[in-house]
C-alpha cells in the first residue's frame, strides 16, 4: 500500500538541499541499480518492534537513548571501535534504567551513518578553497581536490560497512555479550580509570544482587536478561542511497526503508515542501525530525501532520536540538503547539548540535552546556505537562579529547591530545557514562512514584 501522491523517487520532483554534485551523473545511476540489486539491511518487523517500544517513550512509559558518532569512517572499520561504542551505550543504559526505573529504547548512530549535511558548500584552507567533506559516504575528508569530489563508489562501501557492523551489533546483542550477568566486565578499559568507577561498580553490584534474587525465585531465564534490543539509526540524508534500498515488506506490502532501523530528517533539510521530507513521509519506518531553534510553532505541527498524518504512537520522534541559552525560550512554544494540536509525538533532547564552539583550531562543546541544555529540557517538559522522552548524544567508546569539561575536568588545552573525529566533537566513554549518571538523577527526581525496580522488562 503506497502512501497517497508518494512514490520511492518522488522526492526528485521536490526542492532538494545539502545534494552533492556528482560529476558522473552515468556512474550515479550505475551504482544507485547496483544498490537496489542487493539485500536489504534490516526487516521491516524490526523497524515495527521498534516503533511500538517508541510509542511507549511517547507515553511517559520508556526513555530513549540514542548515541553514537557524529560521522561513522571507512578508516575506523575495526571491531574495536564498534564493540566500545556498543559497551558505553549498554552502560549508559543501565544507568539509565537503574535510575529511572523505565525501560531504556537503545538506538545507536551506527552502521549507517555517514552522510554529512554541512553549513557551507567549500571548505578554505590557508587560501586554498576545496568543497566540504560531506562524510566518507560521499567524498573524502583529505583536505585535497581529488578526494573532496563526490563519488557514487563510496556507497558501495559504506552498504557493506553497514552490514559488517549491524552483524556485529546482532551478534553482540543477542549472542551474550549484552548478558545482565557480564555487567561487570563491560566495565574493563577506560571507565575503571575514572572517578566514576565507583558509582559505576556499586551499580553492578546491585544489579548482581537483583540477578541472584531472580534466580532463587526461578526467574532467571528471562530472555531480557540474556539479550537486548538494540536498533540502528542514521541521518537520512543521501537519497539515491536511501531509495536504493527502500524496499516493499512482503508481510504487509507496505514500504519500508531497509538501510536502518530509525531514519531522521536533519535540521538543515525539514522544509515541509523539500526531498527529504517527501520521501520519509512515505516509509514506514519510525522517523525522527531535528528541531532546530528556527522551527516556527505551526510549522512543526504541519511537519507532524505530513510525517505521521494518521497520527501513529511512536512513528515520530521530535529530536530538539536548541543550545543551552535558547532551550528555555524556544522549546515551550513548541512543546504546547504540537500537545494543543494532539499529535502523537516522542520528545527527546539532543544537546549536542546547538552547542558547539570553536577553541584554536578545534570544533568543540563544554560538558556544562550540554548538561544545561539538559536540564532546560528537563524544566520545559515538567512546565508544560509533556514528557522528556530521551536523550540523543554524539559519543564514542574510546578515549578522545573533543569535548571539554566532565569528571577530568578535560580543557582546551588538552583537546590536542587525542581529537579523532572528522566532524562533530564526541563525548568520550566517561563523559558519556557521566551524563548517563546525571540524566538518571534527573529522571529519578522528576518521576512521581519513586523506585521499583522494573529489570524484567528493562533490558
Ligand atoms: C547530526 O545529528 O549529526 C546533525 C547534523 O544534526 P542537526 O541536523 O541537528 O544539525
Ligand atoms: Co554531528
Amino acid at each position: 500500500m503506497t502512501v497517497r501522491g508518494w512514490q520511492p523517487g518522488s522526492w526528485r520532483e521536490m526542492p532538494i538541499r545539502q545534494v552533492p554534485d556528482y560529476p558522473d551523473q552515468a556512474k550515479l545511476n550505475a551504482m544507485e541499480s547496483r544498490l537496489a540489486s542487493f539485500p536489504p539491511l534490516v526487516f521491516a518487523g524490526e523497524a515495527r518492534r521498534l516503533q511500538q517500544s517508541l510509542a511507549k517513550a511517547g507515553q511517559g512509559r520508556a526513555f530513549v537513548l540514542q548515541g553514537g558518532d557524529c560521522a561513522e569512517s571507512f578508516a575506523d572499520f575495526r571491531a574495536n571501535p564498534i564493540r566500545d561504542t556498543f559497551r558505553v551505550l549498554l552502560q549508559m543504559a543501565v544507568v539509565l534504567t537503574f535510575g529511572g526505573s523505565l525501560p531504556v529504547v537503545k538506538l545507536g548512530r551506527m552502521a549507517g551513518q555517514f552522510a554529512k549535511p554541512r553549513s557551507s558548500d567549500t571548505e578554505t584552507v590557508e587560501g586554498t578553497t576545496l568543497p566540504s567533506y560531506r562524510g566518507d559516504i560521499i567524498n573524502g575528508p583529505e583536505f585535497t581536490a581529488e578526494a573532496r569530489i563526490p563519488d557514487p563508489s563510496r556507497m558501495e562501501f559504506a552498504y557493506m560497512q553497514s552490514a559488517g557492523t549491524l552483524n556485529l551489533l546482532r551478534a553482540f546483542a543477542t549472542g551474550g555479550y549484552a548478558d545482565l550477568h557480564e555487567v561487570h566486565r563491560w566495565n574493563l578499559g577506560f571507565v575503571q580509570r575514572s572517578p566514576l568507577a565507583e558509582r559505576y561498580q556499586d551499580l553492578t553490584a546491585r544489579i548482581d544482587e537483583t540477578l541472584r534474587f531472580m534466580a532463587a525465585c526461578g526467574m532467571s531465564e528471562a530472555p531480557q536478561v540474556r539479550e537486548t534490543d538494540f536498533y540502528t539509526s542514521h541521518e537520512a540524508l543521501l537519497l539515491p542511497y536511501e531509495q536504493a534500498l527502500t524496499r516493499v515488506d512482503s508481510t504487509t506490502d507496505e514500504w519500508y526503508a531497509c538501510s536502518a532501523h530509525f531514519l531522521w530528517i536533519g535540521d538543515r533539510t525539514r522544509q515541509p515542501d523539500g526531498a527529504h521530507v517527501e520521501f520519509l513521509r512515505g516509509v514506514k519506518n519510525p522517523l525522527g525530525l531535528k528541531v532546530g531553534p528556527s522551527t516556527d510553532p505551526d510549522e512543526l505541527v504541519r511537519l507532524t501532520e505530513i510525517l505521521n498524518p494518521e497520527n501513529i504512537p511512536g512513528r515520530l520522534t521530535l529530536i530538539s536540538r536548541m543550545g543551552a541559552s535558547k532551550i528555555a525560550d524556544k522549546l515551550p512554544p513548541l512543546l504546547r503547539a504540537v500537545k494543543r494540536a494532539g499529535r502523537e509525538v516522542v520528545w527527546i533532547s539532543d544537546p549536542m548540535h546547538g552547542n558547539t564552539h570553536t577553541a584554536g583550531t578545534y570544533k568543540t562543546r563544554s560538558f556544562d552546556a550540554i548538561l544545561s541544555e539538559l536540564r532546560g529540557f528537563f524544566d520545559a517538559h515538567q512546565a508544560e505537562g509533556t514528557w522528556a522522552g530521551g536523550v540523543h548524544v554524539e559519543m564514542t567508546g574510546s578515549d578522545v579529547t573533543e569535548c571539554i569539561g566532565g569528571a577530568h575536568k578535560l580543557s582546551e588545552a588538552d583537546l590536542s591530545a587525542n581529537y579523532a573525529t572528522f566532524c562533530d566533537p564526541r563525548l568520550n566513554a566517561e563523559q558519556a557514562l557521566e551524563l548517563a549518571f546525571l540524566v538518571a538523577e534527573e529522571l529519578k527526581a522528576r518521576r512521581p512514584d519513586g523506585a521499583a525496580l522494573p529489570l524484567l522488562a528493562a533490558q
